[in-house]
C-alpha cells in the first residue's frame, strides 16, 4: 500500500513538473509574441493588390455591380484552390484586383490596409502597386493614383503611419508599355518613392529586358527595386543583372543568393538589402525559406522580413509572420531586432528619419532587455568596434 500511496505521490509530483515546465514554455512562447507584437516594424515589400480582404473584395464588387466575387465565401474558394506555384497564385491575385474601378475603391483598399498595419504596429511601410494592370482595362492613371495617394495622406494623419508608393512594371508586358507607365506617372513623380518590377513568369522575362525603363527611372529619380522569386529558372544570374547592369537599390526576395557564396558575399560587401518575404500557405509546414534568411542574414546580408500579400497567403500580416518565422528559426529577441533593424536601414528615406526609427526600435529592444551588441551582425558590431 506505502509503495502504492509513493507511487502515486511521485505520478503527481512528475505531472506537476511536467505542468510546471510546460507553463513555462508556454509563458515564453507568449512573452516572444507579445515582444515581436508590440515592436515598431518596417515592411518594405506588401502589394496594395494583395491585400484586399474578402470582406473589402466583395464590398467593391456590390458596389460596382459585377458577377463575380459577390460573397465572401467565393473569393476564400478562389484563394484555397489556386494551383501552388506563382502563375497559380497570380490567377487570384490578378483576378481579384480587377474588382477595383473607381477613385473611391482604391482610395478604400489603400486606408483599409493602413488601419491594418497601425494594429501591427507598423510605422513605415512601402507599398507596391501595378499601373499596367488597372490602366489596361480602362481605368485611368489619374483616377487610381489619387485614389491611393488621397487615402495614404488620410490613413497617415489617422494612424500615424508613413506610407510611400512604389510602382511596379510587370514584367511579362513589353518595354514599350513600361515606357509608356513612366509617362503617365510624370505628373505624379514626386509622390512616387521608387520604380519596382513583379508579376510573372520570370523566366523569359529578366531585369535586363527593362533595362531603358529602369535607366530613364533612374535620371527621373526614382529608387529602383525589383523582384526575383524563389527558386526562378536563372534566379541567380537575374540577382546579378539587377547589381551590375540595372544598379537596383534593393532586391525583392533574391534569396536564392544564399546558394551561391560569391552572390552572398557581394551582397554583404555591397549593403544591397533583400526583402524576404517567407509566406505560408495552408499546404505549408512551417513559412518558406527559413533556412535561407538564416544562412544569408549569418553571412552578413541585410535581409528583411515582409508579408507581401497578406490577404492571400495563411501567415497574414507582418506581427503574424514574425512569430511564425520565429518559431521555426528559434530565432531570439535579438535575432528577430537584427531582421527587423534591416528592414529600417533599407528605407529610402532621409538619414533623420532612419536614425529616428531606429532610435525607437533601439528603445523598445533595451526596454525589453535585448542587449544591442546582440543585436548587430557579426560585421556591424567588428564596425562598431573599430
Ligand atoms: N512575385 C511576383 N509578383 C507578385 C508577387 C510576388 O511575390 N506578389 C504580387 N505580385
Ligand atoms: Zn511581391
Amino acid at each position: 500500500m506505502l509503495r502504492f500511496l509513493s507511487a502515486i505521490v511521485f505520478a503527481g509530483l512528475l505531472l506537476s513538473g511536467c505542468a510546471t515546465q510546460g507553463a513555462q514554455e508556454d509563458g515564453a512562447a507568449n512573452a516572444m509574441h507579445a515582444y515581436l507584437a508590440g515592436m515598431p516594424k518596417a515592411e518594405l515589400h506588401l502589394h496594395l493588390e494583395g491585400t484586399l480582404s474578402p470582406e473589402t473584395t466583395v464590398r467593391i464588387t456590390r458596389r460596382n455591380g459585377l458577377d463575380y466575387f459577390t460573397t465572401v465565401e467565393e473569393v476564400k474558394q478562389s484563394l484555397a484552390s489556386r494551383p501552388p506555384g506563382l502563375m497559380g497564385f497570380l490567377a487570384h491575385h490578378f483576378k481579384s484586383q480587377e474588382v477595383m474601378q473607381t477613385r473611391q475603391d482604391f482610395y478604400d483598399a489603400t486606408y483599409k490596409l493602413a488601419e491594418t498595419l497601425a494594429d501591427n504596429n507598423i510605422v513605415y511601410v512601402d507599398v507596391f502597386f501595378d499601373p499596367q494592370a488597372h490602366t489596361t482595362r480602362g481605368v485611368s492613371f489619374a483616377d487610381m493614383f489619387e485614389g491611393i495617394d488621397a487615402g495614404r495622406v488620410d490613413a497617415e494623419a489617422a494612424f500615424g503611419v508613413t506610407i510611400n508608393l512604389i510602382m511596379c512594371i510587370q514584367r511579362e508586358r513589353s518595354v514599350e508599355s513600361a515606357l509608356e507607365m513612366l509617362d503617365q506617372a510624370a505628373p505624379f513623380r514626386s509622390r512616387i518613392i521608387g520604380l519596382g518590377m513583379d508579376s510573372g513568369p520570370e523566366y523569359g522575362n529578366p531585369p535586363v529586358k527593362f533595362r531603358d525603363v529602369y535607366s530613364r527611372a533612374r535620371e527621373e529619380g526614382y529608387f529602383l527595386t525589383g523582384h526575383h522569386d524563389v527558386d526562378v529558372r536563372d534566379s541567380i544570374k537575374h540577382i546579378w543583372q539587377s547589381l551590375d547592369v540595372i544598379g537596383m537599390d534593393r532586391i525583392d526576395h533574391g534569396l536564392n543568393a544564399s546558394d551561391d557564396d560569391e552572390l552572398t558575399k557581394e551582397l554583404a560587401r555591397r549593403g544591397i538589402c533583400l526583402t524576404g518575404s517567407p509566406v505560408m500557405r495552408s499546404t505549408d509546414p512551417a513559412p518558406q525559406d527559413v533556412d535561407r534568411i538564416m544562412a544569408l542574414d549569418s553571412a552578413g546580408v541585410c535581409v528583411s522580413l515582409n508579408s507581401d500579400d497578406p490577404e492571400e497567403f495563411e501567415s497574414g500580416y507582418l506581427t503574424n509572420m514574425l512569430i511564425l518565422f520565429q518559431g521555426a528559426s528559434g530565432y531570439s529577441r535579438a535575432d528577430m531586432t537584427r531582421l527587423m533593424l534591416n528592414a529600417f536601414n533599407s528605407i529610402w528615406g532621409t538619414t533623420t528619419d532612419k536614425n529616428a526609427y531606429i532610435a525607437a526600435l533601439k528603445s523598445y529592444a533595451a526596454a525589453h532587455d535585448v542587449v544591442w551588441g546582440e543585436v548587430m551582425s557579426a560585421d556591424d558590431s567588428d564596425k562598431a568596434a573599430e
